[in-house]
């Protein structure tokens, strides 16, 4: 090498240094968690203003069940106000004939999240409503036969004109579902008033516990931010829940979802469990792992975890002091290791969870408009 292109080369791995360390300082940086702080306003986008009839038309339509296939279950009979939003059930029930293999989430503040279901399947509320709607285990509908029923509502017809300025129309019915779980935000939890300044809003326990979350229990790692959550995904060693193991229906439903997702059979078949994230990448780095939960409003949405196998928050805080349960895919985080709390931090850590929850977000059923008569230009003989 003559010393001119010696001096090049140097000059280049000079470059290549200083550009490898920017990137490597921010990832540094993106280590430091978000600090936990009090729930924001709700983003809305600017176009789909949260108006009241917007809002109006996008909760009858959560409420409706003429938008499933069968017409028998609407996003509320999964998403139940009486039960945090969710379904109650560890294994949420499904469309139908099937039987669903996860957890129902709740949908309150969901509008806040940036990835949505367990394996961050969906990047929009919208696209999420959309998925719901149509998937084989929730609301199974052709999104046609779902028009043609809201243009034979006349209140949908009437609401659909105020807000779009046109007829029913699948794409809007999701905007106008998406605008209504906007407004099913809860952010009055003691948490929040405490951190918004009301300084007897936490009992002394959920101030210790805090302290622990942020410290000794290492959970902030991945719980951070206002919602509590980072949005990355992880193998905790969450153990399998019996009801999957011994119920087909549950298989089944798994098995519909893996393949909808392109993995060959030779590939799913091994799977007697939940490959969480991996469905969406089909990376074998993120076989196991799950979007972390964000932490408000459990007190209203046991059960808990992706299979809803632990019933109360003591069982979750035992899980994490043992450093979690046994994993089989080998991608557990080493974030999770055995945190040897004495009694008095796991019951200090249970109380800061509770703290994380407000008033219990109530919504009654709204009465449902009637599918009507339409009047057709051509009984009147006018059909050209
Ligand atoms: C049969 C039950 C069922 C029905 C019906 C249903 N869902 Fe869900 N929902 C679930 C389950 C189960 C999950 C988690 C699924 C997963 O992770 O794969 C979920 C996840 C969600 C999430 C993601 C929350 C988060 O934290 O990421 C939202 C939002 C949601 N549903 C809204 C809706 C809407 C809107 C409808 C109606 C269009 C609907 N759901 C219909 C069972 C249901
Ligand atoms: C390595 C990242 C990580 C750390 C550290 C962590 N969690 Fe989690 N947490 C998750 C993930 C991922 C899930 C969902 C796992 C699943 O369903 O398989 C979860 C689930 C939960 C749930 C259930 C929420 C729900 O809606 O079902 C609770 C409660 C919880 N964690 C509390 C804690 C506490 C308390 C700590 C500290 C002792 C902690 N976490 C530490 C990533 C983490």
């Amino acid at each position: 090498m003559n010393p001119r292109s010696a001096v090049f080369a140097l000059f280049t791995v000079g470059i290549v240094a200083v550009l490898l360390a920017g990137p490597m300082r921010s990832v540094h940086a993106q280590k430091q968690p978000a600090p936990l702080a009090a729930l924001p306003a709700v983003p809305v986008p600017p176009d789909q203003p949260l108006t009241a009839d917007r809002v109006k038309l996008g909760e009858l339509l959560f409420f409706d069940p003429r938008l499933s296939g069968d017409g028998s279950i609407g996003c509320v009979d999964c998403h139940d106000p009486k039960k945090g939003w969710g379904d109650g059930n560890a294994l949420s029930r499904g469309y139908p004939g099937t039987m669903h293999w996860r957890n129902s989430q709740t949908v309150v503040n969901s509008a806040y999240l940036k990835n949505f279901f367990w394996g961050s399947g969906s990047s929009t509320l919208e696209a999420q409503a959309h998925s719901a709607a149509t998937g084989a285990l929730a609301g199974n509908i052709q999104p046609r036969l779902g028009e043609e029923r809201m243009k034979q509502i006349a209140v949908y017809v009437d609401l659909f004109q105020r807000v779009y300025g046109e007829k029913p129309s699948w794409e809007k019915a999701m905007l106008a579902i998406a605008a209504y779980e906007r407004k099913v935000t809860s952010n009055d939890a003691p948490f929040d008033r405490f951190v918004r300044g009301d300084r007897t809003a936490m009992t002394a326990g959920q101030q210790r516990g805090r302290t622990l979350f942020e410290t000794k229990a290492g959970c902030i790692a991945c719980h951070n931010g206002a919602l509590l959550t980072d949005e990355q995904h992880y193998n905790i060693g969450v153990p399998p829940n019996p009801e999957f193991v011994t119920n087909p229906q549950r298989q089944i439903a798994m098995r519909e979802r893996i393949r909808g997702k392109g993995i060959p059979e030779q590939v799913y078949l091994k799977f007697d469990r939940d490959p969480g994230r991996y469905l969406e990448t089909k990376k074998d780095e993120d076989l196991g792992k799950f979007r972390t939960p964000p932490l408000r409003y459990l007190t209203y949405t046991a059960p808990y975890m992706h299979n809803g196998v632990f019933f109360t928050l003591e069982e979750v805080v035992d899980f994490y002091d043992r450093g979690g349960d046994a994993d089989s895919f080998g991608t557990k985080s080493d974030l999770i290791t055995p945190l040897r709390l004495s009694g008095q931090e796991k019951a200090d850590l249970v109380s800061f969870l509770e703290s994380l929850s407000g008033t219990e977000l109530r919504h009654e059923r709204p009465t449902l408009p009637p599918y009507g008569v339409l009047e057709f230009p051509m009984t009147s003989g006018t059909f050209k």
